[in-house]
């Protein structure tokens, strides 16, 4: 009796971690799709166009107008400061060529997360 109880326990202790397991891979699979999502809209020439201005690793044909974007995390290791800087650069810099993203509609803001997402990568 006492057995067949544990055995029933051991089963659901393990379909518990089966759960569980499902759920955490579901999370990282979640935050790798935005890294991917960014990583397009960054590189799409019609969307960020990141790449006209900045060198970014694993991109094609870069320009260097702005500076390359590595090691951004260190950099910038607070995300509302890159949201800040993707919205209006011009806040910061009223002379910058980078354009307005947010404030221009050219991404919208779940698009402006997922590029800073991607960014954090670098
Ligand atoms: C037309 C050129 C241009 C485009 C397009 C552009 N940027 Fe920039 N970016 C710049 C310049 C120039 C700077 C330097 C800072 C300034 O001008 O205020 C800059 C600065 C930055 C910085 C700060 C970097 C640092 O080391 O301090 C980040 C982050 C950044 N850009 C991200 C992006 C992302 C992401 C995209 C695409 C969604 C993008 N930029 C598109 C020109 C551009």
């Amino acid at each position: 009796m006492t057995d067949h109880f544990s055995t029933k326990s051991r089963l659901a202790a393990f379909a518990l971690a089966m759960v569980i397991g499902a759920f955490v891979s579901a999370g990282a699979a979640q935050a790798q799709s935005a890294v991917d999502e960014g990583r397009k809209l960054a590189f799409d020439r019609g969307k960020g166009n990141c790449l006209t201005c900045h060198v970014i690793k694993g991109g094609d044909l870069p320009g260097t107008i702005g500076p390359e974007l590595v090691d951004i995390k260190s950099k910038y290791p607070k995300r509302e400061d890159l949201v800040a800087i993707l919205h209006d650069e011009t806040l910061r810099n009223p002379l910058t060529v980078m354009p307005p993203f947010g404030r221009n509609r050219i991404l919208t803001e779940k698009e402006i997360n997922a590029v800073v997402d991607f960014l954090q990568t670098l």
